[in-house]
């Protein structure tokens, strides 16, 4: 399974939020690394585990600065973030029930790292185009 890695086509507008998504794809990266490693169920969840808490504080990043900017699109990228959130928690307790195995902790890496990527370059670069229509790019 490909890594992934950081470049300019994932930048928004929010250098700040560039920063944490480099360190959300190191997590996912983390996992896959796990995985290849074959580490075991238990370091495998300890790294999913890592990677969840991480994208919580991410996304509270992203949505503090769309409710400061009273971004009109906040509602429904919470939701995808919600969503997501949703979607990672019920994969790894399935993960939990079913075993544990190699197959389904590649399926649900694939499934989350081409959720992050779709995500960036979708809704989150979307947020970034609006902020700089405004002209208020965050250069931190
Ligand atoms: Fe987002």
């Amino acid at each position: 399974m490909a890594k992934i890695k950081w470049d300019k086509s994932l930048s928004i507008c929010v250098e700040l939020v560039d920063e944490q998504h480099k360190m959300l794809i190191d997590k996912l990266n983390d996992i896959n690394q796990a995985i290849e490693q074959t580490l075991g169920a238990e370091k495998i969840l300890k790294t999913f585990d890592f990677m969840i808490d991480y994208a919580d504080f991410h996304f509270s990043t992203e949505e503090k600065h769309m409710i400061a900017h009273e971004y009109p699109e906040y509602k429904e990228h919470r939701k995808a973030h919600q969503e997501f959130k949703e979607m990672v928690n019920s994969m790894i307790e399935d993960f939990k029930e079913e075993g544990a195995t190699e197959g389904l902790a590649r399926s649900i890496n694939t499934y989350l790292m081409n959720w992050l990527v779709k995500h960036i370059k979708g809704e989150d670069q979307q947020f970034g185009a609006w902020l700089d229509k405004k002209g208020i790019c965050l250069k931190d």
